[in-house]
């Protein structure tokens, strides 16, 4: 499945790409946003798009050549922008995204266990060169921690009826695919779970995938350190799809703001439109916050 890219106009008008500017996308996936920034960059503008997952840096490097600013691209995590640009000899950006989560594709089955639609070896990691898998945490983790993960990352009331399945069932047999999980889960909770609002699987998977990744630890920290990615009155826009990433971003930025670093480009987030939900649903959970260093 092709990947829309959300909130695409807000992100836009949020980073006012300037003709000759340095932006770097720190979660470039397949360049949906990239591309329509390095058009307003222009070929003076210079886009470093970043991403950990290698699949997707390989595919974005092909049609790179297709952008119309310089581009350079990189695989890696995020929260090492600083020494990236170290590295890179270059200096601070004039704006910087980040759209996190998945990707459409790293969504559709491909083997990377991150869908319960089909089963999958259950690894979940954005870039195989991590240590921890799903599967070494399903299977190895005590059920205590289990349980807290589940509720910590997944905000799931169940938790601890979900680990305990899951430590039940690992005792005779090794939980080694994404359909595994599910059916535990779904054995684990009531039939009518959540109202069928949601899948019973979708926040064990999700705190699962957070967990692997430490993807709340990697937003708090580039977050941190936004002074040493972007210049002064340079411009940086996050779009979240969970209130665990929204609440990190919301605090953050009311940090800057307190310490006289920072003003808020709009003092609610932005939310994509009746019309982008429909023609994408995967757009309705995101949540757009910008602020301008100062
Ligand atoms: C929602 S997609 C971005 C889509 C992109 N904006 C577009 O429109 O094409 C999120 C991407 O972030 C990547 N990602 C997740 N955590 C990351 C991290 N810590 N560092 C770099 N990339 C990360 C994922 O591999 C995924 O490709």
């Amino acid at each position: 499945m092709t990947h829309i890219p959300v909130l695409l106009q807000e992100v836009v008008e949020a980073l006012e790409p300037k003709s000759g500017a340095f932006i770097i996308d720190g979660t470039v996936n397949g360049g949906g946003h990239a591309k329509v920034l390095a058009q307003k960059m222009g070929s003076k503008g210079t886009l470093l798009g970043i991403d950990w997952d290698p699949k997707a840096i390989a595919r974005v490097k092909e049609s790179g050549k297709r952008f119309p600013a310089r581009t350079i691209f990189e695989e890696g995590n995020y929260a090492n922008v600083p020494e990236l640009l170290k590295k890179l000899n270059l200096g601070k950006a004039d704006g910087l995204l980040l759209d996190l989560g998945l990707s459409s594709e790293q969504l559709t089955p491909t083997g990377r266990g991150f869908s319960f639609s089909t089963s999958e070896i259950l690894d979940m990691r954005y870039n195989p060169n991590e240590k921890v898998t799903a599967a070494q945490v399903v299977n190895g983790m005590p059920e205590k921690e289990l349980a807290n993960i589940i509720y910590q990352f997944g905000e799931e009331r169940l938790s601890r009826r979900i680990a305990k399945a899951i430590v039940k069932e690992r005792k005779h047999k090794r939980i080694l695919t994404t359909g595994e999980l599910a059916r535990i889960v779904g054995a684990a909770v009531s039939k009518n779970y959540e109202k069928g609002r949601i899948h019973h699987a979708t926040r064990t998977f999700q705190a699962l995938r957070i967990y692997v990744n430490r993807e709340l630890d990697n937003l708090s920290s580039l977050l941190t350190h936004l002074d040493q990615c972007v210049e002064k009155g340079g411009k940086v826009a996050v779009i979240s799809f969970h209130s665990l990433e929204d609440r990190i971003v919301k605090q953050k930025f009311q940090e800057l703001v307190k310490e006289g670093k920072g003003t808020l480009i709009a003092k609610k987030p932005l939310l994509p439109s009746r019309e982008e939900i429909s023609a994408n649903p995967r757009s309705r959970s995101a949540k757009l916050r910008a602020i301008q260093l100062i």
